[in-house]
């Protein structure tokens, strides 16, 4: 376990991105990289799409970093130290939950903005959705109190690629209307829940805070496992070699970024901390409890599963990765954080925009090899 919470790669965030440098010397460097003939429309579209998913992200990101990271190098002026009962809460899943929350928003932060210098370096639109941050966040003791693109607290959490991963019969792109198991069903019917503090009665009660803490862990792997899908299945649609390069390189990141987080929701569903909190309860899905394969917390690597076809064996995958638009892509990803609730709040131009840079992804084809 890593307790040094602030290395020097963090100082990414004080240098370039959030500090309105963008990137520029890096832009050179990429164009000298590319291609010689500009990426196709079509490559574009893909890479115009993931950089505002990428900044939906760092927005997220950055109010779970502010109440639960501990950033003492932040790019605001006055850095949060974060909500001390929540970073409590949170570090009772793991101690370095504050680090991996700080490295992973910085990630985010990183992702965005190269994708928009990239986009720049090839004559392309970048993608700035920082108009749409209009919503209100925590007021809570730790946050900034600065406006929102997205919204941490009328969440309702779809815990199902937690049985999705751990199915050894069923994968989404050949069963896409088979319903896998919740981890934590309540998270998803009883709803919504706040992912953080709304305000400091939030902090009150040590069931309450856990509660919310235990939400904020399925949400991470919720959103990262959205990224791990994601990249594989746009780059099915890449031709421009740099472009894939791109798509292969950023979205293993996700990737490990998910399987951490996969990690540490296991915490929130094993005594002690797996609390119960009013109408949302964490099981226990510990092996001593003996919840089943399709459950049990420690079964964190991909349950080798059907791909392409049940003719060929089990393998072991990232699923989904279907280039089937109504299984899988860019519009069902939209969808799948609208219907997270992250986006409640938001305005018709918002979705108006998000959606079409979605379906211009989604209409994206190779047409290389
Ligand atoms: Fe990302
Ligand atoms: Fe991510």
């Amino acid at each position: 376990m890593r307790h040094e919470f602030f290395a020097n790669r963090r100082n990414f965030l004080k240098t370039s991105a959030l500090a309105g440098t963008a990137l520029a010397g890096a832009s050179g460097a990429i164009a000298q990289l590319a291609s010689s003939s500009r990426p196709a429309k079509s490559d574009i579209a893909i890479l115009r799409f993931l950089s505002a998913l990428e900044q939906i992200e760092a927005d997220l990101w950055l109010q779970y970093a502010e109440l639960g990271g501990v950033r003492p190098e932040s790019e605001l002026k006055v850095p949060p130290k974060g909500n001390g009962p929540y970073t409590a809460a949170l570090a009772n899943l793991d101690t370095d939950m504050p680090q991996y929350i700080n490295d992973n928003t910085d990630d985010e932060f990183t992702h965005h903005a190269f994708l928009n210098a990239y986009l720049e370096s090839v004559g392309a639109k970048e993608v700035d959705l920082g108009k749409f941050a209009t919503l209100n966040g925590s007021k809570a003791d730790g946050s900034s109190g600065k406006k929102r693109l997205t919204n941490l607290m009328e969440l309702t959490v779809d815990t199902s690629w937690w049985g999705r991963y751990r199915s050894s019969t069923k994968n989404p792109d050949l069963d896409p209307s088979f319903k896998f198991p919740q981890a934590v069903p309540d998270l998803v019917t009883n709803g919504p829940f706040t992912a953080i503090p709304r305000d400091n009665n939030d902090t009150k009660s040590k069931t309450q805070i856990q509660a919310i803490a235990n939400t904020a862990a399925f949400h991470f792997g919720f959103i990262e496992q959205g990224g791990t899908s994601l990249y594989p299945t746009l780059a099915l649609r890449a031709n421009d070699p740099v472009v894939l390069r791109i798509l292969l390189s950023i979205g293993p990141s996700e990737t490990m970024h998910f399987q951490v987080w996969h990690d540490k929701a296991g915490n929130a569903v094993a005594p002690p901390f797996n609390v119960t909190f009013g109408k949302l309860s964490f099981p226990d899905l510990s092996p001593t409890a003996k919840p089943g394969e399709d459950l049990q917390t420690n079964l964190i690597m991909p349950e080798p599963c059907p791909f392409l076809d049940r003719k060929f064996p089990a393998v072991s995958i990232i699923r989904p990765v279907s280039t089937d638009p109504k299984i899988f892509g860019a519009v069902q990803a939209v969808k799948g954080f609208t219907d997270d609730g992250l986006f409640i709040g938001q305005s018709q131009a918002f979705f108006a925009l998000i959606n079409e840079l979605a379906q211009e992804a989604d209409q994206a084809t190779r047409h290389c090899g």
